[in-house]
């Protein structure tokens, strides 16, 4: 049973199969370019697509306007402290800006970044610096079958393999993304996190982790982690960044807001650096390009995702979509993450050739077939890398019921029911950053 009602309503509609087909067409086979009123359900991302709490919007009213000194600042600054433990802060319209204020203060050309796994905009910020980004995810996350519960850690033999291969003066930062986005939502232990901290002192380099999604992390490890059980959400989520030197946040996730993002440190001059860049690229380092009213949602949601029975609702929420798809016969990467539900393609589609995007496919199809839209985190979002194909379905935040979530399983029971009837696609018109293809390209059927 849900821990909240519905205050507020919007309507949504499922537009007739032959409208949907035309839709899909004009959209160059890409769900990024479809009209978001003739989608169904949509479960392209969990990114600022939420659903804010009573006190949320309460909040907002309170916002502080001033260019300066904004008193909705010091609210987030002290939730910052209170939730995450970081003394400095600087906010920004988003976790991407974030990335680009701190990592434009820590990277140079030709350095190198060990992370559990990138995520897309992550991997760009580093590429744009000039640095390469490495990958370093366990073993572990290559078994979609394997339950075992925190793949999303980072592998430290293949980040001291780095080292070796690189030279640990090339390596200023070591990253660590909670939950693992691009390795199906999955957590990482505190074990791991303590592991990758040391080893990132261990190298002299700087231990970032991208906090968007803290809170549902924590709530792995309350759940699984032995000696966890009995703290509190809180604490776990507190105790996560004690060995952080600095985190990248997107407000988008896990401080339950539409938009907003930060980034935080203990370095002072890290701090006075970030905000000589955060002036450049976001606004004065007390507003980020976000207005006060923002700043102070995300000052409350922040607390929010922390606070018992939020995240607890929410992780439940996406395994039981996880196991109506799984009762569907729809194969699902085990176990399901955080946010969303990760389908494996490659097994839904097995006549696709991998350089026919079996994934956008099976985007296509989901669209096709009930209205649902999913994200493609494969070999098509991320180009050169042999990740293995998976479709991801991204819950918002307190906004869909149940019965939504039966309209998808279904839907995917269906594509399953005719998958040899679908074909794969090519790319007939991309951008040059080949990082951030899968927001703009266009497909088209392979046969046409
Ligand atoms: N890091 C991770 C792990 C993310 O998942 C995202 C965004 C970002 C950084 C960037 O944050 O969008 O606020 O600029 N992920 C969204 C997604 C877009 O759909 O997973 P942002």
């Amino acid at each position: 049973m849900k821990s909240y009602k519905a205050k507020m309503v919007e309507p949504i509609e499922l537009p007739s199969r032959e409208e949907r087909e035309a839709a899909l067409e004009r959209a160059g086979y890409n769900a990024f370019n479809l009209d978001a009123r003739d989608v169904y359900i949509d479960l392209l991302t969990d990114s600022g697509t939420g659903t804010m709490s009573a006190e949320q919007w309460a909040a907002m009213i309170r916002g502080d306007e001033a260019y300066a000194g904004s008193e909705s600042f010091a609210r987030l600054a002290e939730s910052v402290r209170d939730v995450m433990g970081f003394e400095h802060v600087v906010p920004t319209h988003q976790g991407r800006g974030a990335e680009n204020v701190l990592y434009g203060v820590l990277l140079e050309d030709g350095d190198v970044v060990p992370n559990n796994s990138h995520f897309d905009t992550t991997r760009a910020h580093v590429v744009n610096q000039g640095a390469e980004p490495v990958d370093c995810p366990s073993p572990a996350a290559r078994d979609p079958n394997s339950t075992e519960t925190f793949k999303g850690n980072f592998d430290i033999d293949a980040g001291y393999a780095l080292v070796e291969e690189v030279g640990a003066d090339a390596i200023p930062v070591v990253a660590l993304t909670i939950t693992n986005n691009s390795v199906a939502g999955q957590p990482v232990s505190m074990a791991n996190i303590r592991a990758t901290a040391e080893f990132a002192r261990d190298i002299d380099a700087m231990f970032v982790i991208d906090a968007c999604r803290f809170a549902e992390n924590a709530h792995f490890i309350k759940t699984h982690e032995a000696g966890y059980e009995n703290h509190s959400v809180a604490e776990i989520a507190r105790a996560q960044f004690e060995h952080a030197d600095a985190i990248t946040m997107s407000g988008k996730k896990d401080a339950l807001v539409n938009i907003g993002g930060f980034a935080a440190m203990r370095d002072e001059t890290v701090f006075e650096h970030a905000k000589q860049r955060a002036i450049l690229y976001e606004g004065f380092p007390t507003y980020g390009g976000l207005s006060g009213r923002d700043i102070e949602a995300m000052a409350v949601g922040l607390r929010e995702a922390v606070t018992p029975p939020y995240v607890t609702d929410r992780v439940e929420q996406v395994a039981e979509l996880g196991d109506l798809l799984v009762e569907a016969g729809v194969p699902v990467y085990q176990p399901t993450g955080g946010h969303a539900v990760y389908l494996d393609a490659g097994e839904v589609f097995p006549h696709i050739p991998k350089e026919e995007f079996p994934g956008q496919e099976l985007v296509c199809a989901l669209y096709l077939e009930g209205g649902v839209r999913g994200v493609e985190l494969g070999g098509f979002a991320f180009p050169g890398t042999d990740r293995p194909d998976l479709v991801r379905l991204a819950l918002p935040r307190r906004t869909y019921s149940r019965e939504h979530l039966e309209h998808v399983a279904e839907t995917a029971a269906k594509v399953m029911a005719s998958a040899g009837e679908y074909g794969g696609l090519e790319i007939v018109a991309e951008p040059p950053m080949k990082e951030l293809r899968h927001f703009s390209s266009r497909l088209e059927p392979v046969s046409n």
